[in-house]
């Protein structure tokens, strides 16, 4: 273990380029990395099972790397949250980091599946949403509890979907606000989150206010009962199931009669998406990646 440690710290002292803005997936990385060795225990006293495999010189060096790297990707997100403020091409920068992400060299391709990885991290970097302030009320049976879309599936969709000022984006069921906040953060388009935990709708507001951004707004409401009447483009990331999602399907289908929407999903919800008539998808249907549908005309 220590020669590992040694060797891991060496490697990353000698390598100047983590210091640059951009690198941050090699920063989360090797912050993985020193993590795997140390256990998470950088602050307080080391536990006497990683002590006694440690060098005494070996900690310090890789407490202050650990301080270094963390430090730089705060100041990319602080930096990241002044553009946004100032709303001068503001999203420049978080597109720039995002599409790191499809250059990928992993073999799998990075936009599929549920699990998080380094854009989750640059996302709540950016988004800095405060702890709920008040308990999570238990859902009735049929509503999902909640859970964030992972950052590269809400890119895929911005990239996918191509909003513009004449959209509005209305997430069913949007938790802490992810999807909404960066629609808003990398798009002309408007957006409205409807959510029924009134604290996660509070930490998604303050988060928008915080930001600057006017052109995303949350309302705490049932999805049932909803006015869905401005938007143009739907995504629900399986926010109910059974009877619920059945009834809000209905009412999206008497929207589609009034005018073309386009439905985006994302996990086991799609497969029922997929059966409504009046709907179509857009592009193939993978699983464990967000689905695209459009109304039939
Ligand atoms: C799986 S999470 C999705 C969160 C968010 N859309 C995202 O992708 O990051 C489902 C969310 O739907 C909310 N929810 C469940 N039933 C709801 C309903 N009937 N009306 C409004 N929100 C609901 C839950 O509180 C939860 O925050």
């Amino acid at each position: 273990m220590m020669h590992g440690l040694q060797n891991l710290i060496g490697e990353l002292e000698q390598d100047c380029s983590l210091n640059e803005p951009d690198r941050l997936r090699q920063r989360i990385d090797a912050l993985d990395r020193l993590d795997a060795y140390l256990d998470g225990q950088l602050d307080g006293p080391l536990p006497a099972i990683i002590t006694q495999s440690i060098a005494p010189e070996i900690y310090p060096r890789a407490k202050a790397l650990y301080v270094r790297l963390e430090q730089a990707n705060s100041e990319l997100y602080q930096t990241i949250r002044l553009e946004i403020q100032r709303s001068a091409e503001r999203y420049e920068l978080l597109q720039r980091l995002a599409s790191q992400s499809n250059q990928s060299d992993n073999t799998t391709s990075p936009t599929v599946g549920e699990g998080y990885d380094y854009l989750d991290e640059l996302v709540s970097g950016v988004l800095q949403f405060e702890e709920p302030s008040t308990d999570i009320a238990q859902l009735p049976a049929e509503m999902v509890f909640y859970q964030p879309t992972p950052a590269r599936h809400i890119f895929d969709l911005i990239h996918r979907v191509a909003l513009t000022e004449r959209d509005v984006l209305i997430d069913l069921g949007s938790g802490m606000g992810h999807v909404p906040l960066l629609a808003a953060i990398c798009t002309s388009a408007r957006s409205i989150g409807i959510e029924l935990e009134a604290a996660y709708v509070d930490c998604a507001r303050q988060s928008a206010q915080a930001l600057n951004l006017n052109n995303v707004a949350f309302i705490q409401q049932d999805a049932r009962t909803a006015d869905l009447s401005t938007g143009t483009v739907f995504y629900l990331y399986t926010p109910f199931i059974g009877m619920i999602l059945r009834t809000v399907l209905d009412s999206l289908r008497r929207e589609a009669a009034t005018r073309p929407i386009r439905i985006c999903t994302f996990g086991p919800c799609t497969a029922i998406i997929a059966e409504e008539p009046w709907l179509e998808a857009v592009g193939p249907l993978e699983t464990h990646r967000l689905a695209i549908f459009r109304s039939r005309n």
